[in-house]
């Protein structure tokens, strides 16, 4: 079986949680590493819970802390939606781990020459380790094969009408990001809102009863109570989308556009420009996911998930 080498870059979060636990029963991701950063809260906690979700997935995966803030601007958090302790109050008991002194950017870069320019890095949270990684090392941009994120929009925003949450918390990292010629897949709103977990789908996950699956469902539950409350179908597995990806596209519309991040709006600030949708076309230096089967995306969780025993 073909491997292929990846680094998880999150700020959990719930659904971050949820994107590891399933990531880590991908048989094809040889997982190096989990970079974490400020973004759903502070990355001291973000930190804190990767460590937790490292211990639900059984494995001894190296853990490197990043930024504490964006690149040039104050953090913002997401306390909202993931609680001030970034798991929604959910109580997950494990022994204390270690995580490594060296900071995430230099492990991206470290590991990146290590496998030979063939290494993915989902990004889940905001894009600053990336940002930081690009601006340090000048051909960061040879050692990473593709990096897929979750974040960003063709159309709409959580934040504001027009920005989602990792773009809006680092707006310059994702725009250094899309020009540093990496080639980057964009898992936005426009395919994680159609990608949701409906009570019944989450309710089979439960009854599966293992450790980890009582732990996906205790974070994801929350979420759906909150999107349910919105009078969403369910809730939007954003972060899972984009492991789920990075694994295997096939159930997935992808597009090849131009996206650009506008860094200096007011009321447009964190949104991600495409022209997918336009006859003024731009070079097209990125991808972005527009659509999936929903059906055959909650079956490869349900697949995932009941790799636990
Ligand atoms: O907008 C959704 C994204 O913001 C997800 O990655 C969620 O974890 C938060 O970070
Ligand atoms: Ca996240």
């Amino acid at each position: 079986m073909n491997r292929f080498p990846v680094i998880i870059d999150c700020d959990p979060g719930v659904d971050d949680v949820a994107a590891l636990l399933l990531a880590r029963q991908i048989e094809t991701m040889d997982l190096k590493a989990i970079t974490t950063v400020s973004g759903n809260v502070e990355v001291e906690k973000t930190t804190a819970n990767a460590k937790k979700a490292r211990h639900a997935m059984g494995i001894d995966v190296p853990i490197f802390a990043g930024a504490k803030k964006p690149m040039f601007r104050e953090a913002k958090h997401a306390y909202h939606f993931h609680g001030e302790d970034g798991l929604s109050g959910v109580v997950y008991e494990c022994p204390d781990s270690p995580t490594e002194e060296e900071k995430a950017w230099d492990a991206m870069y470290r590991i990146g020459k290590e496998s030979g320019g063939e290494l993915t890095i989902v990004a889940v949270g905001p894009m600053t380790n990336l940002g930081l990684a690009i601006a340090k090392y000048n051909d960061f941009a040879s050692v990473v094969k593709r990096v897929v994120i979750m974040g960003g929009a063709a159309i709409g925003g959580n934040v504001t009408p027009c920005a989602e949450f990792n773009i809006y918390a680092d707006p310059e990292a994702a725009d250094i990001l899309f020009q540093s010629g990496i080639p980057v897949y964009m898992c936005g709103l426009d395919v994680t809102m159609k990608a949701y977990m409906t009570r019944d789908e989450l309710e089979e996950i439960k009854g599966m009863n293992t450790p980890q699956t009582d732990f996906f469902y205790d974070v994801t539950n929350e979420g759906l109570i909150k999107y349910i409350g919105f009078g969403h179908p369910g809730v939007a597995m954003h972060d899972p989308v984009a492991v789920l990806y990075a694994a295997d596209d096939s159930i997935f519309k992808t597009e090849h556009v131009g996206i650009r991040v506008e860094t200096k709006g007011e009321l447009t600030l964190g949104k991600t420009v495409t022209d997918l949708y336009s006859d003024k076309q731009w070079e097209h230096n990125a991808y972005i996911v527009t659509d999936v089967d929903r059906e055959a995306f909650i079956a490869k969780v349900k697949e995932l998930m009941a790799k636990y025993k």
